[in-house]
């Protein structure tokens, strides 16, 4: 099912100014794009030259094994090399490549040289727990630089990270960590947020009560409030960065290509997480090419990609392609209103920001607040804005615009998922915008909005959107599953050879894509994914629950909450204690993000009659609209 977030005007056209398509890396797009149709792999190879490689690939692309397509074939590289080993041998080397302000106001920096030296450190910690190439590491870490150089040191060694978002339970941590089976897992003492402490070592400690292959527990100091530490398990980092082994000086390992990098845990259609697995060679090509370009990262930008690193976009725009380009990144680590709505505007006008990359969500809830809070701020030395995520409502985006771009800036909607690892429907600074589109693919990239049977859908008619031809950054397979990854990606349209993207979308006469949401059984909350079934399957672990049904329902700020309909056991009440343990229960198996905004007890669900829930027929129901066609319905 789909459903009109809003009503688009097609015909809303924002211009950038001359100034900024002549100073542009791409101030013609026509012209790239026409460049890349006509010769994908000599385009994709050009790119690549931009990087250093240990050895040079063989074949660009090979196409042999659909849809378990290669990139670089036969290339030696190290993503963490191209970070920031090549940085510290050039002038970069002093540049400062992070600077991070904590929630309580405290403040770091790090140049290219130092943020290298303590990678090359960290990784000397990794390689003394007996990480390997090939190993899998568990991160689970609050906003802090640690978090970032952990990720680096894992990838210097050739192991693959899993960064696993703060924001999940212990429960739905000791099922990654189970899956990509870590025997090593970093962490912090706990994390500032709102004035508070997240206690993320606890957490730690009750997931891997649950998950007996973690054998060393590695613990940045933070938020220092006591914690339990377990002789012979648990280190802290400090501890082991001042032990001898801890050396400046490490080796990066020389890794093929098509080694994997990364795994990051995503929602799908059931309640088993998916590890969207990433390698180091397309991955680094493509991130660095799409932030170059779409976001036109100069030398002299302060660039804040205001996400969290636990997600594919803190991933890609936060740790490895601001750092490839050899950018200046910001990095904050607690909430956008505290200890005052006006935090985001007063650090943006302290640290010189010149570009904003941050989420619908994010922006509706700054708007709330009201203009008085930005305007107390001299915004001047933004150039540039970006949004993710979700699609943006033309409204919050006309604010953006004004309020806080003052007319100047235009604002980026980048399009893209976990799975394809980089933007891919994104506009490019010089091209003309329409407020909630995100308009064309980027070079090299080819999209359509096709019906069930693969036919182009007429302009202004919803559709699936998919993707006609691979590109460097997608996704290799799903870790551990490749006949999962095969059935949810590329079965629905097999012939053709085309990656479903699971989200519904239309295109405008002129071309211009506009994103209308999942048709699959995903639900964005604050621009989170969740899996309906991830939260079902939380709600029939409960005792008092027989069967659940979750759905998304529109909200003006959070893009979508959740409600929650069950159907309880005998000797079992429905009351307001019940629910509350039952919001309880969801924050421990799922995490805080996935709690219920409202639960209803109910008798009965609408089914078909092979006894599927129909989660159409319940939203239609909760938001008051037609039931549509319920000749399925068995009841
Ligand atoms: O539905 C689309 C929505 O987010 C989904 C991917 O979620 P995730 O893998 O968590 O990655 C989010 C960050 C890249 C998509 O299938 N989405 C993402 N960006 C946009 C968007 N919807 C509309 N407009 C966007 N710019």
């Amino acid at each position: 099912m789909t459903q009109d977030a809003f009503a688009p005007a097609t015909n809303e056209w924002y211009y950038p100014s001359e100034e900024i398509v002549r100073s542009a890396h791409v101030p013609d797009y026509e012209a790239l794009y026409a460049e890349a149709q006509a010769d994908p792999e000599a385009f994709w190879a050009k790119q690549a030259q931009a990087l250093d490689w240990f050895q040079p690939w063989s074949q660009v692309l090979d196409q042999s094994n659909p849809p378990f397509y290669k990139w670089f074939v036969g290339g030696k590289t190290n993503i963490a090399y191209n970070a920031l080993d090549r940085h510290a041998k050039s002038w970069r080397r002093n540049k400062e490549a992070l600077i991070w302000e904590g929630e309580p106001g405290d403040r770091r920096t790090f140049s290219y040289w130092r943020l290298w030296k303590e990678v090359n450190k960290f990784a000397n910690v990794l390689k003394s727990l007996g990480v390997k190439k090939g190993d899998r590491v568990t991160i689970y870490m609050g906003r802090i630089p640690e978090l970032l150089m952990a990720m680096l040191a894992c990838a210097k060694v050739g192991a693959v990270h899993s960064v696993v978002y703060g924001g999940f339970s212990e429960q739905a941590l000791a099922d990654r960590i189970e899956d990509a089976q870590s025997r090593v897992v970093l962490t912090c003492d706990g994390a500032w947020l709102r004035g508070s402490i997240v206690k993320l070592k606890d957490m730690v400690d009750e997931a891997v009560k649950r998950s007996p292959i973690v054998e060393s527990v590695v613990v940045v100091k933070r938020t220092e409030q006591p914690i339990k530490m377990e002789q012979g398990r648990d280190y802290w980092f400090h501890d082991l960065m001042n032990l001898p082994i801890a050396s400046e000086m490490c080796e990066t390992e020389v890794m093929d290509a098509e080694d994997p990098l990364f795994i990051l845990y995503t929602s799908g259609t059931t309640g088993k997480p998916k590890g969207i697995l990433h390698t180091h060679g397309g991955y680094q090509v493509y991130t660095s090419t799409t932030l170059k370009w779409v976001f036109d990262i100069k030398d002299e930008d302060r660039w804040w990609c205001a996400a969290d690193p636990g997600w594919i976009t803190g991933h890609s725009y936060i740790v490895y392609s601001p750092l490839i380009l050899g950018a200046t990144s910001f990095m904050y680590e607690g909430a956008p209103n505290f200890p005052y709505p006006n935090r985001w505007w007063k650090m943006i006008e302290h640290y010189g920001i010149t570009i904003l990359y941050t989420a619908p969500t994010a922006i509706r809830g700054l708007m709330r607040f009201g203009d008085a809070w930005p305007n107390r701020h001299d915004l001047s030395s933004l150039r540039l804005l970006g949004s993710v995520g979700e699609p943006i409502n033309p409204e919050a985006w006309r604010w953006f615009h004004k309020v806080i771009g003052k007319e100047r800036c235009p604002i980026m909607d980048t399009w893209w998922q976990t799975e394809t690892g980089g933007f891919m429907i994104t506009p490019m600074p010089s091209v003309g915008l329409k407020p909630g589109s995100a308009t064309r693919p980027f070079p090299g990239v080819e999209v359509d909005v096709v019906d069930e049977q693969g036919n182009p859908v007429p302009a202004g008619t919803d559709g699936n959107l998919v993707i006609k031809k691979p590109w460097p950054s997608m996704l290799r397979t799903i870790y551990g599953d490749p006949d999962r990854f095969k059935r949810q990606y590329w079965s629905a349209y097999e012939k053709q050879g085309w990656y479903l993207t699971g989200d519904s979308a239309r295109k405008d006469e002129d071309g211009y894509v506009w994103i209308i949401g999942r048709n699959d059984d995903v639900i964005k909350v604050s621009g989170y994914r969740l899996g309906t079934a991830e939260i079902e399957s939380g709600l029939v672990s409960h005792p008092a629950v027989a069967e659940a049904a979750a759905i998304g329902v529109p909200d003006e700020v959070r893009g979508n909450v959740i409600y929650a309909y069950c159907i309880l056991r005998a000797n079992f009440q429905g009351n307001e204690t019940l629910r509350e343990a039952l919001k309880d229960h969801i924050r421990h198996e799922v995490g805080p993000i996935a709690v219920p905004t409202k639960i209803e007890f109910v008798d009965s669900l609408p089914k078909t009659r092979s006894g599927k829930i129909m989660r159409r027929v319940l939203k239609a129901q909760a938001t008051g609209q037609p039931l549509g066609d319920t000749s399925t319905l068995e009841e």
